[in-house]
């Protein structure tokens, strides 16, 4: 199993890090099967398995639940679960309180915050307390009305600046990697470089130490609607949806059930019960 140390080591020898996302049983037996390093227990679930059109409505409950279920498919892989919109807001105690559920009860190895200032006190307080702590900066889909919509971040000199300033902040927190997402890669490479903690980019170029994708998106299984940072291996939708069809067909068709899915036993024993 991954750890803080061992995630150092893979960034100073240039080893990339591999990080997926998982929901469930399933996407979680594929992740772990897959090698990958890390598994994210993204709160993206909201968009990709619970139909939102943002981060926003999902609660603690619902990453609990779908953490547990990750946790059961990967047992040996590094999972990171998402504090969800405003459980660690409100003040430092709600924060703590709501990270002690979430890292005890989904048995995650590590919790993930987006943001930084206020949130850094948070980060300091959830890593003294014994909760590893990775960091998200650049889009922050929670802050997504704040933020003006989904967006690259860091454009320009000055907002490029206050990132890689906050970058700097989150690791100083101790906060064990960073997340950067959507930011133009030649400020990622910069801000890659000059921290220690790993950074694990989505849309933010090939000099991260790392790369994260939505499980749904590599699958392409959900919504056809992907942003261009994604690279899709597979049509799952096309391949899945022609298999359903099928089996819809053969039903209409009654090429299904066939004498293999099918039980018997001795018609003369229903004689009595038919009457
Ligand atoms: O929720 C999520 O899937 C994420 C990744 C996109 C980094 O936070
Ligand atoms: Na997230």
């Amino acid at each position: 199993m991954l750890n803080r140390t061992k995630l150092l080591t893979m960034k100073e020898k240039k080893e990339k890090i591999a990080m997926i996302t998982a929901y469930d049983y399933p996407s979680a037996l594929m992740a772990e099967k897959s090698g990958a390093d890390m598994i994210l227990v993204g709160d993206s679930l909201g968009n990709v398995v619970l139909g939102y059109d943002s981060t926003i409505p999902v609660t603690l409950d619902d990453m609990i639940h779908h953490g547990k279920a990750v946790r059961r498919g990967a047992p040996d892989t590094y999972m990171v679960v998402d504090m969800p919109f405003m459980t660690y807001h409100v003040s430092v105690e709600d924060a703590l309180l709501n990270a002690r559920r979430l890292y005890q009860e989904t048995r995650a190895e590590a919790l993930k915050v987006e943001g930084s200032g206020e949130v850094l006190e948070v980060v300091s307080r959830m890593t003294q307390a014994g909760i590893p702590v990775v960091g998200h900066l650049g889009l922050t889909p929670q802050s997504v009305n704040v933020l003006g919509g989904y967006r690259v971040q860091g454009k320009d000199k000055q907002t490029a600046k206050t990132l890689l300033d906050e970058a700097k902040a989150v690791e100083a927190a101790g906060a064990i990697a960073l997340v950067m997402e959507c930011v133009p890669r030649q400020l990622a490479a910069v801000i890659s470089e000059k921290l220690e903690i790993p950074v694990i980019g989505i849309g933010a170029g090939k000099e991260c130490d790392g790369q994260v994708l939505v499980y749904h998106d590599i699958l392409q299984y959900g919504s056809d609607k992907l942003p261009k940072f994604v690279k899709t291996y597979i049509d799952s939708n096309h391949l899945l949806g022609e298999a359903v069809e099928s089996y819809v067909k053969d039903v209409k068709s009654e090429a299904f059930p066939e004498e293999q899915h099918t039980f018997t036993m001795d018609p003369s024993l229903l004689e009595d019960i038919e009457g």
